[in-house]
């Protein structure tokens, strides 16, 4: 162990976790044991409308005296829909938050507990440790194998005044429980398995090379490298086995467990200025911005791109340095080809003022102080404008 490992304190946060197979059918032990009366399920219509969905649904309407569903969540969800649904949860006298789906409704459920028990406007939560009171008892059910919302210390919200995403970053929304259930992934869309599992290899990745990185993160991030790798091609099969859904979700876990604790990176702060000022979807823009970066930070951190190479099955030891940067890039790059994602985003419009915006907004992102080189205005520039078209 190097000296500098030995002397930097590093914190790791997680939440209860139960993952398994019907792990979600569980939800009214916890009604119980948290004595709720009248939970809230945050949602958003899609997931509103799948059979497993309303199994649940009915599960904890049978165990509770009241249930309100907010299901006001968009993709990249809004400031003004936490804000309703914090007025809705106190005016309805709620006691428990309930977040079913992908990461937009768990990021605005966390929203919502903020508000409710600190009051004020949620932006002014935005930073790190900035939320005084714990909120509610919040229990997640994700549907996405991708986001890790459900474990992280992340909230990730939209200003929409600003179009800029912001990130609320605290152990106070790591949730209470996560009910991790393959079930729930088994009709998961293809496109959405494909670009939130390439959404979680990041998580991974970045966590691996942050600056914030530490034992306890490598071993989980490592681990969620390979688990994806093996397994997200299978999850994208017509005949996908519960148990390639458990993988990804076991790997999509692994890769929360990392960056909750040691942060992201450049294609996270890139991305969160893409879904801010353009709309677009975290996950695709991601899976396209990530071998982009990685050209860019290989140099600086090529022990640990060598070991990311390793879990991606790249034979290291037969290959120099630049030879495994390249076939790194290749690899990530088949990766996302064999997965359809295309390599660039589609926008209506593009003038050299929205390139200038989305550089900004990613160099004052908080995700960007751990990447592990300072990425310079041109570079970021170059990427957005290789990666966008009209
Ligand atoms: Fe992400």
């Amino acid at each position: 162990m190097s000296q500098d490992t030995v002397m930097d304190l590093r914190k790791f946060v997680v939440p209860e976790i139960i993952i398994g197979t019907d792990a979600r059918l569980l939800i009214h032990r916890y009604l119980t044991h948290f004595n709720s009366k009248r939970p809230m399920i945050v949602t958003d219509r899609g997931v509103k409308n799948q059979p497993w969905f309303l199994e649940l649904e009915s599960l904890i309407q049978s165990n509770s005296e009241d249930m309100i569903i907010f299901d006001d969540v968009t993709p990249n969800p809004r400031d003004y829909e936490a804000m309703m649904g914090a007025e809705i949860f106190l005016s309805h006298d709620c006691d428990l938050l309930i977040a079913i789906g992908g990461g937009s409704p768990i990021d605005c459920a966390k929203c919502i507990s903020i508000v409710s028990t600190n009051g004020g406007h949620i932006l002014n939560y935005e930073g790190v440790d900035e939320i005084k009171l714990p909120g509610p008892p919040l229990i997640c059910i994700p549907s996405t194998s991708g986001t890790s919302a459900d474990i992280s210390q992340f909230a990730i919200i939209q200003d929409s005044q600003e179009s800029v995403k912001r990130a609320i970053i605290s152990k106070k929304v790591v949730p209470d429980l996560a009910l991790i259930d393959p079930i729930p992934l088994m009709t998961m869309d293809k496109y959405l398995t494909a670009c939130t599992g390439m959404d979680a290899l990041t998580h991974a990745i970045e966590a691996f090379v942050s600056n914030a990185h530490s034992p306890l993160t490598d071993v989980h991030a490592l681990e969620a490298i390979s688990l994806i790798y093996n397994n997200i091609n299978k999850a994208m099969e017509e005949n996908r086995t519960l148990d390639t859904m458990y993988q990804m979700l076991l790997g999509s876990l692994q890769a929360g467990l990392a960056f909750s604790n040691a942060s992201l990176g450049a294609v996270h702060a890139m991305a969160h200025s893409l879904g801010g000022l353009l709309d677009l979807p975290h996950g695709e823009c991601n899976s396209i911005l990530l071998e982009h970066v990685i050209a860019l930070n290989y140099e600086t951190e090529i022990e640990r791109y060598k070991a990311i190479a390793k879990q991606l099955d790249i034979p290291i030891q037969h290959l120099t340095d630049d030879a495994i940067r390249n076939e790194l890039l290749l690899k990530i790059h088949n990766m996302r080809e064999k997965l359809n994602i295309p390599s660039f985003l589609q926008v209506d419009t593009l003038t050299s003022e929205i390139i200038d915006r989305l550089v900004v907004n990613a160099q004052n992102d908080p995700c960007m102080v751990t990447n592990p080189r300072i990425l310079s205005t041109k570079e970021l520039k170059n990427i957005y404008e290789q990666i966008l078209r009209v």
